[in-house]
């Protein structure tokens, strides 16, 4: 790919989870090897990008609401480029009805195409027409050697995988993301290698369901054995992965995550719903029982471990008494955190079609129920760190406390404290003394981290 640009200017705009950012990332890289720099704001760009979402109904809301605002940018700079991508793209007649109501954005592409965006470009400047590029082949191969242009040189998002082969009833992404298919571990190996030998501190292994990890490649790989490998990366000190589903994770991987230094006391596991009931019918293949059986397992053999969640609110069919059974699984775990979603109908879902919607007010009362359980036991594990020693990786001066720094717990919980701006991208131990319900408040010390 020659320079097709000098001096021009893009903004992304991204919406979504960890790995539509890491495709920001892609993209980003992509322009930077055709002579684009990246600018903050809009209005200076000759490119915009908008990443998109499409995961939740309000997600797409959102995307259609800026694109509404561009038009009058468009208007005033004729050069403009614009470009709308992601998962909500692929839908295809998401794809169609953005080329015929917002006929002013030049490029419409999906989630496979960001090795194609120099060609993206030129058509669209050659031809003055919208350009819809969007896969529909489902094999959608991995497309190794996209450059990337990552953001704080500390931590660096590394998909292992891409896809999901597991349909949840109420869920879009195996449509727009395609078939679930790993990296090769050697490609893994070599790009954390690299990011090491930048001076990068922290990964985390993206997928949409890691535990899966090395199906369908040639060589005979679990998802423990590959942080097995990464572990023994010299330079990287922090290794997480999300996300893992309950059906499989193994206790191959639970004992991985014990024995390895540097993979970090954290697991992502999302439980959506208490009731066998509900769970059957989002097609989750575990039951209540199994997973708190799972947690409890997972909490015997990795002392400290953190637990976080995803739970969905309102599933089809939902009654209070399938409801009781979320909170009362979150009674029995209490996790460090909880991503705590309505429900929202997707399109070409089994539960688009399933009968006893849940009625929106009923779905708001279930979820302020859920949030003060969520966000009481939140507080009173942090509260429970109060005067522990803790390890905390620098990432530089706090966003929402200038005059302190941020970095996180191995257990991916925000710390703040007084420190030397030079600590940034350093393993610091602080003692903390003021945890709050959001993030914890610290001081340096030289004691020994507890965890
Ligand atoms: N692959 C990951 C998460 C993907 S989406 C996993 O399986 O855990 C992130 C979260 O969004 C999901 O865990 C789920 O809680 C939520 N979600 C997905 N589809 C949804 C829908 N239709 N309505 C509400 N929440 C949804
Ligand atoms: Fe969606 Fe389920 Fe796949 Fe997660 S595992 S991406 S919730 S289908
Ligand atoms: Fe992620 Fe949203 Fe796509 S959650 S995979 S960006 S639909």
């Amino acid at each position: 790919m020659g320079t097709i640009s000098r001096d021009k200017k893009y903004f992304i705009k991204t919406w979504g989870c960890q790995m539509n950012v890491h495709d920001s990332e892609k993209i980003a890289g992509v322009l930077s090897l055709l002579g684009y720099n990246a600018v903050d704001n809009e209005k200076e760009a000759d490119l915009i990008i908008f990443n998109t979402c499409c995961v939740r109904e309000h997600a797409e809301v959102k995307v259609y609401g800026n694109l509404g605002r561009l038009r009058k940018l468009k208007e005033q700079k004729d050069d403009l480029i614009l470009a709308v991508c992601g998962c909500m793209t692929q839908q295809k007649e998401v794809a169609q009805h953005i080329a015929k109501r917002y006929p002013f954005v030049d490029i419409v592409f999906g989630t496979n195409q960001v090795h194609k965006l120099a060609e993206l470009i030129a058509n669209a400047k050659l031809t003055g027409e919208t350009i819809v590029d969007i896969e529909e082949d489902e094999e959608g191969k991995i497309i190794e050697g996209v450059p990337v242009s990552r953001g704080d040189g500390i931590k660096a998002w590394v998909a292992i995988m891409h896809g999901c082969n597991n349909f949840c009833s109420y869920c879009i992404v195996p449509y727009v993301r395609g078939r679930e298919r790993s990296r090769k571990k050697e490609h893994i190996l070599d790009e954390i290698e690299r990011l090491a030998q930048e001076g990068y501190k922290e990964v985390t292994l993206l997928g949409q369901n890691v535990n899966s990890y090395g199906k369908g490649l040639e060589e005979e790989i679990s998802f423990a054995s590959l942080l097995r490998e990464v572990d023994k990366v010299r330079g990287i000190e922090r290794i997480r992965f999300m996300t893992s589903h309950p059906k499989d994770l193994s206790d191959d991987l639970i004992y991985a995550i014990r024995d390895c230094s540097n993979v970090c006391e954290h697991i992502h596991l999302p439980f959506q719903a208490g009731s066998n009931n509900v769970l059957r019918r989002m097609n989750r293949k575990y039951t209540k029982e199994r997973y708190i059986e799972l947690i409890e397992r997972i909490k015997e053999n990795i002392p400290g471990i953190s637990i976080t969640t995803d739970i969905i609110v309102g599933f089809p069919g939902e009654s209070e008494e399938d409801f009781l059974h979320t909170l009362d699984v979150v009674e029995k775990v209490r996790f460090d955190s909880a991503f705590t979603f309505l429900y929202s109908k997707r399109r070409g879902t089994p539960a688009e079609r399933m009968e006893d919607q849940v009625p929106q007010e009923v779905k708001h009362e279930r979820l302020k129920r859920l949030l003060d359980l969520t966000e009481r036991i939140t507080a009173e594990n942090n509260s429970a760190l109060r005067g522990k020693t803790v390890e905390v990786l620098v990432e530089g001066v706090s966003k929402t406390h200038p005059n302190r720094l941020t970095g996180r717990t191995r257990t991916n919980k925000i710390v703040h404290f007084e420190g030397d701006t030079g600590l940034t991208g350093k393993l610091v131990n602080v003692r903390i003394t003021d945890p709050q319900s959001w993030s914890l408040f610290g001081e340096v010390t030289d004691e020994k981290a507890e965890s």
